[in-house]
């Protein structure tokens, strides 16, 4: 009898043991959720909604229990600006890695910089960054120029069509082509040849990773997690085929290009000396705050070579990293112009007025003068990062500055970017749309690491300048040749993904404008 009370008593006991972790430690907490509650409440809203819930319920600092790839685990969400200095810069070596997903066997997609873990991750990471310095930058230029104009003509004939054009489509396009041309050398117009070996292929990647189904994906078991991901990366064997042919074909031609993967290839063989990033005194990542602390941990690094693998695997990082986050914000930068004709209008005449000094013609340095440009972006952005959650992982004990949390060797540390960009605290009138904000005077009231839409420290966006002169080039084109006006409803309904900020369908209207100032 004893034991039929006391029984289920230890058990009941030992299986919350761990829901009662944060309660235990007087830290605030969103309640675990069971099964169904995660299914039908959580699980049935975009990640950014949950999120911004609780941190306006608990605050900046509060415990989990369903962080992606922990659930059932305690995790804690940081999002105080100070305490996110510590641990993404200061006490980096605390904080090195993101989630392990536990490839152990499949070397290729562990190589990926986005997965790699401590000393491999410095060294590919040192490797590959001078590929994305604004000087090796600039030699791609031409590549985002050219799929621009393809990007103009499909928009041009959907126009005469007299249709309402669905943005993300065209803008997916646009990325797709970039990509094609950048990581695999492969030019194509992947808006009119939908049955080309590499759209067809790439769509099946890109429909796996925005993950409509990911709030169901999130409550699944690790190890089915696992399995899932291992079914999805069977999809790239048509692009590590690609790019192991041509690095072979530039190997026995002696024939280099003008691509980033060359540019990697290059990285690869080139850097048994350091290299030092070139970087100006006027830089397109101005508004993102100061990431140069991130080339002294590197110093260290003495191996400086890539396997052919992790060669290979870097080029794949740019559907899994590029591709929606690129296409997400060219979709809401045209949506957020086409509902405030005037900042619009604006960046227009600031287009038109520096063409006109080059005659028309877009070069880097008349890119600079376009500020506008450059604050709708960093604003876009704030309202809509594409990530809405970065992650940490502790690698060793540690305390969380004065608030007298013990963070254990082993936790997921959320910084919910999405929530601290709406937090009037951080950003007055949050919800509004205002690309001032970034204007030179008010950038400066910012708080340090209260923005981070490309992630802060040695773990930043290794592609935050090639992805930002990316967004530009395209944006003035389409200003200089459309003006846009909205058809999908404000506000705009976002699908309930867990890793990206994904939103529905956006319907604009455009008009061809008479005087385009950009050269054809
Ligand atoms: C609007 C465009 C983009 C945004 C907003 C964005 C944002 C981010 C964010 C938030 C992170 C995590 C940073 C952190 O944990 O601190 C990240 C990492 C990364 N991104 Fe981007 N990204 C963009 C475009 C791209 C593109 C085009 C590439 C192409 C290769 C790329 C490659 C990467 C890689 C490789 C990492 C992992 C870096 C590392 O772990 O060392 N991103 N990005």
């Amino acid at each position: 009898f004893l034991l039929g009370v006391i029984l289920p008593f230890i058990i009941y006991w030992y299986s919350s043991r761990k829901y009662r972790y944060w309660r235990d430690r007087g830290v605030k907490y969103a309640e675990p959720l069971s099964f169904f509650e995660s299914f039908f409440t959580n699980s049935q809203k975009p990640i950014q909604e949950v999120q911004f819930e609780r941190y306006n319920q608990l605050g900046r600092i509060y415990g989990l229990f369903d962080a992606t790839f922990a659930v059932g685990q305690p995790a804690l969400t940081v999002g105080d600006p100070e305490l996110l200095r510590d641990i993404m810069v200061k006490d980096f070596h605390f904080f090195p890695n993101r989630r392990d997903l536990g490839f152990r066997d499949d070397s290729l997609f562990n190589s990926m910089l986005i997965l790699l873990r401590d000393e491999d991750w410095k060294r590919v990471r040192s490797v590959v960054s001078p590929a994305f310095s604004t000087g090796k930058i600039k030699r791609v230029l031409s590549i985002f120029k050219e799929s621009s104009k393809t990007l103009l003509q499909n928009l041009k004939m959907a126009v005469q069509r007299g249709d309402y054009i669905e943005i993300k489509k065209l803008y997916g396009a646009f990325a797709m082509d970039v990509i094609a041309s950048a990581a695999f050398s492969t030019k194509i117009d992947s808006h009119n040849n939908s049955e080309n070996k590499f759209v067809t292929e790439a769509r099946k990647i890109i429909r796996t990773s925005q993950g409509r189904f990911s709030g169901l994906f999130q409550i699944l078991p690790n190890s089915i997690k696992r399995y899932a991901f291992k079914l999805a990366f069977r999809k790239f064997k048509f692009f590590i085929d690609t790019v192991l042919q041509i690095i072979s074909e530039r190997k026995t031609t002696g024939k280099a290009k003008n691509d980033f993967l060359q540019l990697l290839i290059d990285a690869a063989t080139e850097t048994s000396k350091d290299e030092e990033m070139e970087e100006e005194s006027v830089d397109i990542a101005a508004n993102y705050g100061d990431d140069c602390l991130q080339h002294n941990i590197f110093k260290t690094t003495s191996n400086k070579r890539l396997s052919t693998n992790e060669l290979v695997a870097q080029s794949l990082v740019f559907f899994l990293a590029g591709y929606h986050s690129t296409t997400t914000t060219l979709s809401l930068v045209t949506y957020l112009l086409a509902l405030n004709s005037d900042v619009q209008e604006r960046a227009y005449h600031e287009i038109k007025d520096v063409l006109k000094e080059t005659k028309g013609e877009l070069t880097y340095e008349s890119m600079h003068k376009m500020k506008a440009i450059d604050n709708i972006i960093s604003e876009t952005l704030r309202l809509y990062p594409p990530f809405p959650t970065i992650e940490r992982i502790a690698v060793a004990d540690y305390e969380l500055g004065n608030t007298g949390i013990k963070i254990p060797k082993g936790m997921t540390i959320e910084i919910p970017v999405y929530s601290m960009n709406r937090d009037p605290e951080n950003f007055s009138d949050p919800e509004r749309f205002d690309p001032d904000r970034f204007s030179p005077d008010q950038r400066t009231e910012q708080i340090p690491y209260s923005y981070l839409p490309f992630g802060a420290g040695p773990r930043n966006c290794i592609a935050m300048r090639f992805a930002l002169m990316e967004l530009k080039v395209c944006i003035i084109h389409v200003l200089s040749a459309f003006k846009i006006t909205p058809k999908t409803k404000d506000p705009l309904k976002f699908l309930n993904s867990r890793n990206f900020l994904t939103t529905e369908d956006i319907f604009v209207k455009m008009e061809m404008r008479q005087d385009c100032p950009l050269k054809e």
